[in-house]
């Protein structure tokens, strides 16, 4: 079968076992050779050979679609489908449907299970989707992990992975790396011959998730599940089909990051009024945390005799979340145009919610002494800004899952609108994990629950994103990999760290990265932190623009931007919503240039940003509107700035141009440039400069 415009091309066959297999093209270069699909049963007969076709369906489709939000004003859903029926006689006549979706920049295709006579209930005790590459490609790879994405990339050939390598000290609080041959999804790959491969899944619903095992001799990859506490994947009822498999493939980088594909895959938007639903900038009392200057218990540390209790607890003097604090930051919020005020650290509990496996720490709705409730939530409406709840369940699931209702309930009272939930720990139910059947079941519980109640969502430490926020948009942003807080206090992120996020986190969805840090060594804070941020400043601005999210922090704190007015500025002005993206130039784990339109406006908006080498960005402004003349206003890294050397070097220079006009921009080592360009006015025509 060929894909709409004949990019790409595949074959499904049986082979000479009553096995299914496909293989994939990319015009005439074979990417996936021969492979296996298979499905493995707990005391039943696995769907995996023995099969005979009963009929295949086959259709084309193309249809155009709005997302609530996005990099992109409309998506259009261009496919052709194959849906092969299959049936194991020697399992009384078993059925079986493989459902093919090709489109111009790859393949997806899942598993269904039908309903049938005498197929009900059954368990899947091990998924083997292979995916047989055809050569040792270059990968940018993270340890295939049970509980945690939050490692750095590695980057080196399939036959070099070790997937054991990467967990770097304590840094993660919860690890279950699964051995050395194991990687995790989104899994991205360049070959020899210049073609970008792109391995994940689509629609995580009621599934664990998948790893990937390499074979590093014949470099097939095979799929792994997440299993439960007793060692099972999952646990079905037939009708079910799993999630959608996917292989993108290019030979241009920027066709990856430009792919619907995953989204595509996903199913419509569940919420049919979704006019609460608002693309969120935002402050919060949350790096100062991370820097150490206020903490998030109130009480520091307690006697160790447990015996504390929210009434006893004696104020150490270092609570970030105060009264007082809180309405700073909602001044600062509303003085620069922010919509929310994220706070942790309001709720009891944090003297003694770190460690494995502790229960009931958490009640989500009884607030600190010092943290007045009505007279905040008050204060805030005043001044036309939203709190940010924050849910941390120190992985206490069946805790959190107890008090949702009524956690929801207290944010509806008091004014909340969206809530950013933590799994930070193991998981409870014990022996669960973060990315099983379980969690997956409770993530997309909690996105469902909180759409019910108008209620918009951040996730951290989730399974990784699937392109569930097609069907559930309230679902604005997840972590679900290491985020800019890594900086804070670990060894950190290094500098090609964002160039690799987008071409593997953010292919199933936006980020909550949490960017715009400008006071880059955090030995500002407190003399003995040697941490430091790994970009320099004027890269802390572009993430904006390259870190696709509807939902943007303004990370650090209100008194260092109060330093920085000029290059903040930037921050006010980035929107968070778009009608268009254009990705001008990309390779993983080099470079990224992206251009962005405001959404309802003519203007755009650029980033570009470099790994630990600088670069001249050659820009041709092509993207511009035709017969206008803009404004540009480029902050740019400073001619010896440096991610380590001299980091908070930028400037800030605004010229005229139109789309005939290229711009050069200078990147300094781990640095980067962003961009605003908005329309010129009468007397900006007349008074600047032309580029
Ligand atoms: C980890 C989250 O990623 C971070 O944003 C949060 O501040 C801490 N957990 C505490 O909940
Ligand atoms: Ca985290």
């Amino acid at each position: 079968m060929l894909s709409p415009a004949g990019k790409c091309s595949f074959s499904f066959a049986l082979d000479a076992e009553g096995a299914p297999t496909y293989r994939l093209f990319y015009g005439k270069k074979e990417v996936v050779q021969t492979s296996r699909m298979a499905v493995m049963l707990k005391d039943l007969p696995a769907f995996e050979k023995g099969f005979s076709i009963v009929k295949v369906d086959s259709m084309s489709y193309d249809g155009t679609w709005k997302p609530v939000w996005g990099e992109v004003a409309s998506i259009r859903n261009h496919y052709k489908e194959l849906a092969v029926t299959l049936q194991q006689a020697s399992v009384n006549g078993r059925k079986w449907v493989i459902r093919f979706r090709l489109y111009d920049d790859g393949l997806g295709f899942r598993y269904e299970f039908p309903a049938q006579q005498g197929f009900k209930h059954f368990i899947v005790s091990q998924e083997k989707t292979e995916f047989d590459l055809v050569g040792d490609h270059k990968t940018f790879w993270i340890p295939g992990d049970y509980d945690t994405n939050e490692y750095a990339y590695n980057t080196s050939a399939l036959s070099a992975v070790n997937g054991l390598a990467g967990g770097v000290a304590n840094e993660i609080h919860a690890r279950s790396p699964i051995g050395t041959n194991f990687v995790q999804t989104p899994l991205m790959m360049k070959t020899a011959d210049g073609l970008y491969l792109n391995i994940h899944e689509a629609a995580l619903v009621n599934y664990p998730a998948m790893n990937l095992e390499i074979d590093k001799t014949t470099f097939k990859l095979t799929s792994t599940l997440v299993p439960d506490a007793v060692g099972n994947m999952a646990y079905l009822q037939a009708p079910f089909n799993t999630p959608w498999r996917t292989v993108l493939v290019s030979d241009k980088a920027a066709d990856i990051l430009a792919s619907k594909t995953i989204l595509n895959l996903n199913e419509p938007s569940k919420i049919t009024d979704p006019s609460w639903i608002k693309p969120t900038k935002y402050v919060g009392i949350w790096w100062e945390m991370h820097v150490g200057t206020s903490t998030w218990d109130y009480a520091g540390t307690q006697d160790g005799t447990g015996l504390e209790n929210a009434a006893s607890l004696k104020p150490s003097g270092k609570h970030g979340a105060t009264t007082a604090r809180v309405k700073t930051y909602i001044d600062f919020a509303a003085k620069h145009g922010f919509d929310g005020v994220l706070v942790e650290g309001w709720n009891t509990g944090w003297e003694d919610w770190f460690g494995q496996w502790k229960e009931d720490v958490f009640d989500f709705i009884t607030p600190y002494p010092d943290f007045n409730v009505t007279e905040l939530s008050a204060y805030a409406k005043s001044k036309n800004v939203h709190i940010i709840m924050h849910h941390e369940t120190s992985g206490s699931v069946t805790n959190y899952e107890r008090w949702m209702d009524q956690a929801y309930d207290f944010m509806n009272k008091n004014g909340y609108t969206a809530v950013k939930t933590g799994y930070v720990g193991r998981i409870i139910p014990r022996g669960e994990h973060h990315d099983g059947q379980w969690m997956v079941n409770h993530f997309n519980r909690v996105a469902a629950k909180t759409a019910q109640r108008r209620i918009m969502l951040d996730a951290h430490e989730p399974v990784r994103p699937t392109g569930l926020h097609r069907t559930y948009p309230n679902w604005l942003a997840c972590e679900a990999a290491r985020g800019n807080e890594f900086n804070a206090w670990s060894v950190g992120n290094p500098p090609e760290h964002e160039t690799i996020l987008p071409f593997t986190r953010l292919m199933g969805g936006p980020m909550d990265y949490t960017p715009g840090i400008f006071q880059i060594k955090l030995n500002h804070f407190t003399p003995s932190k040697t941490e430091q941020v790994h970009t320099t400043l004027a890269k802390q601005l572009a993430l904006y623009v390259t870190m696709y999210s509807p939902l943007q922090m303004a990370a650090d704190l209100p008194e260092i931007y109060e330093q920085h007015l000029d290059a903040f500025q930037f921050i006010k002005d980035v929107a968070v919503d778009w009608d268009d993206t254009q990705y001008l130039e990309a390779e993983p784990g080099d470079y990224l240039s992206i251009a962005r339109k405001a959404k309802g406006s003519s203007d755009w908006f650029l980033g570009a940003i470099t790994d630990e080498n600088g670069r001249k960005a050659i820009l041709p402004l092509t993207f511009l509107d035709k017969n206008q003349t803009y404004v540009a206003t480029v902050y740019a890294d400073a001619a010896d700035a440096h991610w380590q050397l001299n980091p908070q070097a930028y400037k800030i220079t605004s010229t005229l141009v139109t789309r005939e006009n290229v711009m050069n921009i200078y990147l300094a080592a781990g640095g980067g440039a962003a961009v605003r360009f908005k329309v010129a006015t009468a007397e900006e025509k007349r008074t600047l400069k032309k580029y």
